[in-house]
């Protein structure tokens, strides 16, 4: 072997052995290591990462998983633990990340905009914290999310609009949290996948805009907000509608036209102000849940279908609705 091959040999050799953290049998990348570290150190080294040490390969930690061929970190999932502290800046330092989870940690601030970083993001999951602040626009630059969750937090302000930038979305949930404001005229335009909106227990306002009765969702969770006016526009036999929740609101429109798609399999309207009796249309849904009490309806209950067999709290509270499984018609 020539000379100038063996030294080469030599020195390869040499420098590999004295690459810093990287035990022989690491298959930890070093940079998602030293993110990693940094993470455990924003959120004061809680008990349940006591699985992350410095000398042992990051690829066996807890909560987080690697990608079986590049060994990089693709997952992180953390929750229900004794966490303290704001989302750590430096989870935009895993550019593999496909999954975030930080549910029910008592996280507060705001979401960091270096999040936009992780353009591999496919599922972000910060629910149940105390995160407050705005809901990022910026949010929507994560272009391959599929699920977004910041369900259960402090966020206050309107939904941004930008949201409706998203194309591959299947759900978005924003319930319970302070939001305020109209809901953006936006979310009817999504123009890849139609995602399924849980924007309950909020304090939006004003009426729901037109432009989501063109399009044709699978889920829509408006209840418990202060919406106004008509949404009879979103059903209709030409759509697809599954679970229709809009319940106390202060929704006001006759109900006695209203077409419901074979599709639907549960609808809530209770504690609004509709108006009208109950369609006909209804005994041929095949309904697992219907609950139109607290309203201001009239007339009897059609006869047919799964109407009779519901119980008669899904009715009460009307103005005059009657048969059964209400009491009879006078
Ligand atoms: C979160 O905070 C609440 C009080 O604000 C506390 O009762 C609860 O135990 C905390 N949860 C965790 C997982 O630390
Ligand atoms: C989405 O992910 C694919 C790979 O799965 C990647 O090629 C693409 O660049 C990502 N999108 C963005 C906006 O980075
Ligand atoms: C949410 O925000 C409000 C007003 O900013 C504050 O009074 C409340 O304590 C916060 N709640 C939580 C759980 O952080
Ligand atoms: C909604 O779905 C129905 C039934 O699949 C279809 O006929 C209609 O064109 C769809 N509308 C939109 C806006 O995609
Ligand atoms: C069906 O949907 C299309 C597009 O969403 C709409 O233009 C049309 O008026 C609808 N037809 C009926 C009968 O509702
Ligand atoms: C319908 O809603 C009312 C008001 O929230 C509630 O009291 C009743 O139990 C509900 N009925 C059913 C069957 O869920």
């Amino acid at each position: 072997m020539p000379t100038s091959k063996l030294f080469i040999i030599l020195l390869s050799l040499l420098s590999f052995l004295s690459l810093p953290f990287r035990s022989l049998s690491d298959r930890c990348h070093p940079n998602d290591k030293k993110a990693l570290l940094k993470i455990k150190k924003a959120l004061n080294n809680p008990y349940a990462l006591i699985s992350w040490d410095p000398k042992t390969d990051c690829c066996e930690w807890y909560v987080v998983d690697c990608d079986r061929i590049t060994h990089r970190i693709v997952q992180l999932h953390l929750f229900a633990s004794d966490v303290s502290g704001q989302v750590p800046a430096a989870v935009s330092e895993l550019p593999y990340l496909e999954l975030l989870r930080f549910h029910k940690l008592n996280l507060t601030g705001s979401i960091p905009p270096s999040i936009t970083k992780l353009t591999n993001l496919k599922f972000l999951d910060l629910s149940w914290n105390h995160l407050s602040g705005p809901v990022p626009p910026f949010l929507s630059q994560l272009e391959n999310l599929t699920f977004l969750d910041l369900s259960f937090n402090n966020f206050t302000g309107s939904i941004p609009s930008s949201l409706s930038e998203f194309q591959n979305l299947e759900a978005i949930h924003l319930d319970r949290n302070g939001l305020t404001g109209n809901i953006p005229e936006s979310l009817g335009r999504f123009s890849g996948l139609v995602p399924d909106l849980y924007l309950s227990h909020n304090q939006l306002t004003g009426q729901v805009p037109r432009s989501l009765g063109d399009l044709n969702f699978t889920v829509l969770d408006f209840s418990r907000n202060k919406l106004q006016g008509d949404i009879s526009f979103l059903f209709g036999t030409n759509k697809t509608i599954q679970i229709a929740d809009f319940s106390r609101n202060m929704l006001e429109f006759d109900l006695s036209k209203v077409e419901f798609p074979d599709s639907l399999t549960s609808l809530d309207l209770n504690h609004n102000r509709i108006r009208g009796s109950l369609p006909e249309g209804l005994v041929k849904l095949n309904l697992q849940y219907l609950n139109v009490s607290y309203n201001r309806l009239c007339g009897e209950i059609p006869a047919g279908g799964k109407l009779q067999s519901l119980d008669y709290t899904s009715y009460f509270h009307n103005r005059c609705l009657c048969g059964a499984p209400l009491p009879d018609c006078k």
